[in-house]
């Protein structure tokens, strides 16, 4: 399996978790020092936004694992503030990390998975089933990558590919401290990173390819 977005406080929890289970690793992240820190995977350096992204995991697939039989992507920023003062760029970056990037990758891993009948899974949020005002262009990442993965499920199903989309409540990862731009609202007490990235890692282990926020 891969996991995208591995030193990210979900991703390396959701890591911890499928190594605990047995699970073979690639560990695909910005930074090397921080995949290495880690502990566990084959680390694969590579930004989501670069095309090139997909070609490196799969070339690590190959030569490491002999194949691959999942993806696991928990990459993803954030911005908040109101769509006007949203700069272009961010809008761009946004998207570019949370859809454009991950279709890439897609594009490019999804036959890998059709030879294992594999899996991806894409973690979206709460906000694609429930928009937010002052996260306009966030929401809207996010019901993209949940459309992407409802599409792409029917589209594999004769190949075999499961395709979850898992979309959890805030969780007190620190995310909403280190956005693109602008400032988080004030938001009440989110759930527990650890119990969060184990209830994902449940769903994967119990075929549950729709995890709604409620879910959680
Ligand atoms: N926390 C929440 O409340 C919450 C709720 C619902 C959904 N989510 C989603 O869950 C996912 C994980 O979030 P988190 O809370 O664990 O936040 P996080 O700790 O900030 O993790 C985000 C990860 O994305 C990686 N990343 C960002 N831009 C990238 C790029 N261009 N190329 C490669 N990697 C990139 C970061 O890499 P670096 O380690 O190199 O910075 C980091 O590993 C995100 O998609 C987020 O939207 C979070």
């Amino acid at each position: 399996m891969a996991v995208v977005g591995a030193t990210g406080a979900l991703g390396s929890l959701i890591v911890a978790e499928l190594t605990l289970r047995g699970a073979h690793l690639l560990v695909v992240g910005r930074d090397a020092d921080r995949l290495a820190a880690l502990g566990t995977g084959v680390p694969v350096v590579a930004d989501v936004g670069d095309a090139t992204a997909g070609d490196a995991v799969v070339a690590a697939a190959h030569e490491h694992l002999g194949g691959l039989d999942g993806l696991v992507n928990a990459a993803g920023v954030v911005a908040f503030g109101g769509l006007v003062d949203t700069a272009d760029e961010v809008v761009e970056e946004l998207f570019l990390t949370n859809v454009i990037g991950p279709l890439f990758l897609l594009r490019r891993v999804v036959p890998l998975l059709e030879e294992s009948q594999g899996f991806v899974l894409q973690i979206s949020a709460v906000v694609a089933e429930r928009p937010m005002p002052r996260m306009v262009a966030y929401s809207a990442t996010k019901a993209a990558a949940s459309a992407v993965a409802t599409a792409l499920r029917t589209e594999l199903r004769r190949s075999r590919v499961d395709v979850y989309d898992v979309r959890p409540p805030h969780t007190e990862t620190g995310l909403a401290s280190r956005p693109l731009a602008g400032e988080a609202p004030r938001l009440p007490a989110g759930k527990d990173p650890a119990a969060v990235a184990r209830r994902i890692v449940d769903a994967l282990a119990a075929g549950e390819q729709d995890l709604g926020a409620d879910s959680f």
